[in-house]
């Protein structure tokens, strides 16, 4: 059974708050994962950061008149809130603006070099004559020449997914002044993707059978219908990692320009389990995850990033090979694993238009947390999950959700139960005596359900496990229709004692069959159980410095962690506490209170 389990989730970039796509895109369906390999007591390593350099962050700073570094300080913090508010347990939340970072970018870059997958090459890039320089990226918009849709960035569509060549862009138009830019040579460095395809191509078809078909047609059937060609990773740029220029042998014109922003970020999922490993004073430990041959590692990701996690990144890790390890100072160096899966989710709309941040046709994460509980919101981005295409967030069937489901299957259901084991047995788990079929019925379902949920999870398919997790608890509350205890306790305590408990010890089954979709009521519940210590471990936030700045990083401590992915031990006579209502039940009129804040659609 594999032990190592490296969650890889998505690095928001710090030019925009989060909202609930980006939510339930990847960060949501990451912590939900690790949670569960957690409770499977596997050894997990979930990791992530801010992606703090590149065009989407300078091109804020400029409207703002401030610079790239306070935007990325201002929204990385933002991140960090809005993360423990949520309980996204990552084990370390970093970001690409540090010294380790830069180092192992620089060691990718290197180590590609030495193995002759780099070239320089001359190419055409827009150029503004206005304002005398170049415009990488997002600082050009225009017409997919693929596609046709005209919101395209000069490297990349968001309609149809492509990487784009940027001088192919049609019309294109300066994001700074709307200028038309021009056309002039520059000197890069080139990823020689060609002469990678191969092995690139090898590397889907072996995971072609498990992989969603979303993320196969954007990668091998891109890959079959136009092939690979070699892609600029460099560009004229000032914030971001600067080439290891001494080390390349490269003048003073190599001093403005830095690597391509996607060439970077994704070396950020190994730079930061190697700066958690320092961290965590285990020098060697990211070994674990990254040179097992039987680690598994799992990229949670949105659809519009599928070719850099599904091609750029294994590209990079096949083409560095093993020559990497040794720049990173192995002595016996050895490659690094390739993507296991890239779980990409496709997108989530708002009342039935896309997502538009900057028309405020959004639900932003930390704005929402200020009236809802974090549990009714990951239950909602998790039945809503668009694993296979895209969904739609409406606020009358959050509302419903909220009150039908959690509130009327889930949240009554452990309240009813537990205040009647108050009220009849002085809340101790009452003695049942000889169960008959029916409990025992009941409880066999329930540990049944520790492997049909468990197969949904392992399968990543995190909507299919929480909506059979949510059928075991319906089928509690026929059980107790049929048995009745709140009626059978006039007459016969014994009966109602027996239902009580199967009840009871249900209840707790499901508390860990829920614990990795709503962490929060689970904990909550396991208090009301009453068990000491809790299901997972502590989030904490701890401050990092080096010569590239100071800022927190959020980590995770799992070691006073007691939950198991295992059917409930309950005893009689475990004595519980004082229930409250785990989840509050929402007014109608939140619904068109709701939509009165959205802005308009874009
Ligand atoms: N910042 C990118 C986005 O939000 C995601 C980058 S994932 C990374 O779309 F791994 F490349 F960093
Ligand atoms: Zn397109």
């Amino acid at each position: 059974m594999t032990e190592f389990i490296l969650v890889a989730a998505a690095w928001p970039y710090a030019n925009a708050e989060i909202h609930v796509g980006n939510l339930c895109g990847s960060y949501l369906p990451a912590d939900i994962f690790a949670r569960y390999h957690r409770l499977r007591g596997r050894r997990v390593s979930f990791v992530s950061g801010t992606d703090s350099h590149g065009t989407p962050i300078t091109v804020r700073a400029e409207a703002e008149k401030s610079t790239p570094y306070q935007v990325y300080q201002r929204f990385h913090s933002g991140f960090l809130n809005l993360f423990q508010q949520l309980g996204l347990t990552y084990d370390l939340f970093t970001s690409t603006h540090t010294q380790n970072h830069m180092h192992v970018a620089r060691q990718v870059f290197l180590a590609l070099k030495h193995n002759g997958f780099l070239y320089k090459e001359s190419q055409d890039q827009w150029y503004s004559v206005s304002q005398q320089r170049f415009l990488p990226d997002r600082y050009v918009e225009g017409t997919c020449y693929i596609c046709g849709y005209d919101g395209a960035r000069s490297d990349q569509c968001d309609k149809c997914g492509n990487m784009l060549e940027a001088s192919q862009l049609l019309n294109p138009k300066s994001k700074i002044d709307g200028s038309t830019p021009e056309l002039k040579s520059t000197e890069h460095y080139f990823l020689d993707l060609s002469r990678l395809q191969d092995l690139v191509v090898e590397f889907l078809k072996v995971r072609e059978s498990y992989w969603r078909p979303n993320v196969l047609r954007q990668s091998l059937g891109q890959i079959q219908a136009n092939g690979l060609r070699g892609r600029p990773i460099t560009r004229d740029l000032e914030w971001g990692i600067k080439l290891p220029a001494e080390a390349l042998g490269e003048g003073p014109e190599w001093e403005n320009k830095c690597l391509y922003v996607w060439f970077e970020a994704v070396i950020g999922y190994l730079s930061a389990s190697i700066e958690l490993s320092q961290l965590s004073g285990e020098k060697d430990a990211w070994r674990n995850w990254w040179q097992d041959a039987a680690a598994r590692t799992y990229y949670f990701i949105g659809k519009d990033n599928i070719p850099f996690h599904a091609i750029i990144w294994p590209a990079e890790l096949l083409g560095a090979g093993e020559h990497l390890d040794e720049l990173l100072g192995s002595s016996a160096p050895r490659p690094l694993v390739l993507p296991y899966d890239v779980p990409a989710n496709e997108f989530m709309n708002i009342e039935s238009q896309k997502i538009s941040g900057s028309h405020n046709w959004a639900i932003w994460g930390l704005d929402f947390l200020t009236r809802y509980d974090p549990d009714p919101l990951r239950y909602y981005l998790t039945v809503n999950m668009p694993e296979s295409k895209d969904t739609d967030w409406d606020w009358d069937d959050f509302y419903h959700r909220n009150n039908d489901e959690l509130v009327a299957t889930w949240g009554n259901l452990v309240n009813r139960v537990l205040s009647f084991t108050f009220k009849h047995w002085q809340g101790v788990v009452p003695d049942p005596g000889e169960l008959t079929p029916l409990d025992l019925d009941l409880l066999r379902s329930m540990e049944d359900g520790f492997t049909t949920v468990a197969d949904e999870l392992e399968a990543v398919r995190l909507r299919a496990a929480l909506a059979e997790a949510m059928r075991l608890a319906s089928e509690v509350n026929k059980y107790l229709d049929v048995t009745a205890p709140w009626q059978a306790v006039k007459t016969d305590k014994n009966a109602a004692g027996r239902a009580i408990f199967t009840a009871l010890k249900a209840i707790d089954s499901l508390k860990i069959l829920l614990a990795p979709f709503l962490p929060f009521t689970s904990e909550q519940l396991n208090g009301f159980m009453g068990y000491e210590g809790s299901l997972f471990g502590r989030q904490y936030t701890q401050p990092v410095s080096d010569e590239m700045g100071e800022h927190l990083v959020l980590r995770y401590d799992h070691s006073c962690a007691t939950g198991k992915w295992e059917p409930s031990q309950l005893r009689p006579g475990q004595e519980l506490r004082q229930p409250s209502p785990l989840f509050r039940k929402l007014e109608e009129k939140i619904v068109a209170e709701e939509r009165a804040r959205l802005g308009r659609p874009s």
